[in-house]
């Protein structure tokens, strides 16, 4: 059970721009937890802080009460996975499964554990037929899901996905949040960025709002879309998703979800 939490953390890129200005953050083990914010807003740069790829310029990283800084990368890499957002930058294997077995064997696992993990993880995304091919030959959306099966194989606490259904069909979309369902089953915390409010409504139970560095809003899913924090998201350049939209124009409260919407419609008309 992985406790993480940051505090008044601030990152400053050389050459000056303040990517994150004095967070502060919770996140407790096995939440479902969405990231979203507009294009510059540090989404990255703060998940980038959590697996060690980047040390904060103030404010600090507690991962159990320990501080980061103080964890070496493997350390950190064994209990927390990050999915990066270009998968480009992630992948260098020659085959599919090399590339998933790769992170899992440097995340400490062996032996028939490793093979399993390797398997599985391959199948979660959809990817077992192409295990012998060259990622470079998958499409985009494939090496994204490859990218997303090396996380999984490792087989940690926390696992972070930055931007997963970027470049996702809608099956694809539906297979992300099929995993993310059973990560958070198996008792993982889930992070997750993203700009697909449908997708962070259907999966997530809780949604920090970034803008300019800074949390602008932390809620509930039914807290975040609902109605009165409309005008905040706005300023964030973000849209509720439809089924939001289509509850409150239809009065009917907070309806984030499409199974909110449909219990609240039902009920409406019993
Ligand atoms: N490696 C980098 N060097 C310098 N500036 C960066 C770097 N990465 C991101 N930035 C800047 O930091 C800010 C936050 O970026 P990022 O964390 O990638 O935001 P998001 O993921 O929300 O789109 C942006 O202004 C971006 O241009
Ligand atoms: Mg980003």
């Amino acid at each position: 059970m992985t406790h993480l939490h940051l505090e008044g953390l601030s990152h400053v890129y050389p050459g000056g721009v303040r990517a994150l200005e004095g967070v502060d953050l919770e996140i407790h083990p096995t939440e479902r937890l969405a990231l979203v914010g507009e294009n510059g807003s540090g989404k990255t740069t703060l998940v980038r802080h959590l697996n060690g790829l980047l040390r904060p310029t103030s404010g600090r990283v507690l991962i159990d009460g320990r501080d980061a800084a103080l964890l070496r990368v493997a350390q950190l890499s064994r209990l927390i996975g990050l999915a990066f957002q270009n998968p480009d930058h992630q992948i260098f294997s020659s085959t599919v499964r090399r590339e998933v077995m790769f992170g899992a064997r440097n995340a400490g696992l062996r032996g028939g554990v490793l093979e399993d993990a390797v398997v599985r993880s391959l199948r979660l995304v959809g990817l077992e037929q192409v295990r012998d091919d060259n990622p470079y030959d998958l499409g985009y959306s494939r090496r994204k899901l490859l990218a997303i099966a090396s996380v999984l194989a490792m087989d940690t606490q926390v696992v972070i996905l930055d931007e997963p259904t970027t470049g996702q069909d809608a099956p694809g979309v539906a297979a992300i949040e099929r995993l993310v369902g059973g990560l958070s089953e198996a008792g993982r915390t889930v992070i997750a960025v993203s700009h697909d409010m449908r997708f962070v409504a259907e999966t997530f139970s809780r949604v920090v709002v970034m803008q300019a560095g800074r949390i602008a809003l932390d809620g509930p899913v039914e807290t975040v879309f609902a109605e009165q924090s409309w005008p905040a998201l706005a300023a964030s350049r973000l849209e509720p998703p439809p089924a939001a939209r289509l509850g409150a124009s239809l009065g009917l409260g907070s309806t984030p979800t499409e199974t909110a919407l449909l219990a609240a419609i039902g009920a409406g008309r019993s």
